[in-house]
């Protein structure tokens, strides 16, 4: 295993030139392509999946699979294309049979993600799945937060359950559309409480106004 030393993150290409090389875990190992994330890096959103499947891991492409066709369907219901978000990962590399990605696993990847989230500062995170919520939102449980959004330091994040998960279970279904579709109002009232923040300095506690939605 190689060390875990710091990682360059100068710009979203040279955060992807290292995922594609990358050995900072045993997924390297197995993988076929190592999955960057892309997208519109001047996005208002950032979607956080998972890690790749079988599709992601033979083109390199995140959420290209049957998931990735219901997450454009749900992007395409609110006005958006994949091209206007930026799509990433967990882990970066396929976990073998689709298992669950381990604690070091996304230890060793976390830097790839912290990074492309430090150029790109998103109005907001969507977490697809349990697993991308656990990183931001630790100790909630999917069932309870799915839809509502939290504010953890100065970043918005909103949980969601995962299109992969709700593709086959027509109630989550419903309820992931349900929820997806409250993202544009998420972002305006983000916008509405940030525009007061600075108009006037306006110390009020964000973490009540974001409840009222
Ligand atoms: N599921 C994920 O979590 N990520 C992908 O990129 C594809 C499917
Ligand atoms: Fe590197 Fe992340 Fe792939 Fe592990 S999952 S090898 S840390 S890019």
């Amino acid at each position: 295993m190689a060390e875990l030393g710091p990682i360059d993150v100068t710009s979203l290409e040279i955060i992807a030139e290292q995922v594609k090389a990358c050995t900072r875990c045993r997924l390297a190992e197995t993988r076929n392509k190592a999955v960057p994330g892309e997208g519109n890096p001047h996005t208002e959103v950032m979607l956080v999946g998972e890690g790749p499947g079988f599709n992601e891991d033979q083109q390199g492409r995140p959420f290209v699979g049957n998931a990735g066709k219901f997450l454009e369907e749900m992007l395409a219901s609110i006005g958006l294309t994949r091209e206007d978000v930026f799509i990433a990962n967990i882990v970066k590399c396929r976990p073998p049979d689709n298992r669950d990605p381990e604690d070091d696993e996304k230890i060793a990847c976390a830097p790839y993600l912290d990074g492309q989230l430090k150029l790109i500062n998103p109005l907001l995170i969507v977490c697809l799945g349990r697993h991308s919520m656990g990183y931001f939102l630790p100790g909630l449980k999917i069932s309870a937060v799915h839809g509502e959004p939290k504010k953890r330091g100065n970043r918005y994040i909103l949980p969601l359950y995962h299109p992969a998960a709700a593709l086959h279970n027509g109630g989550l279904r419903q309820t992931l559309i349900d929820d997806f579709g409250k993202i544009p109002a998420i972002l305006s009232k983000i916008k509405e409480i940030q525009g007061q923040a600075k108009d006037a300095n306006n110390k009020s506690n964000n973490e009540e106004q974001i409840k009222l939605l």
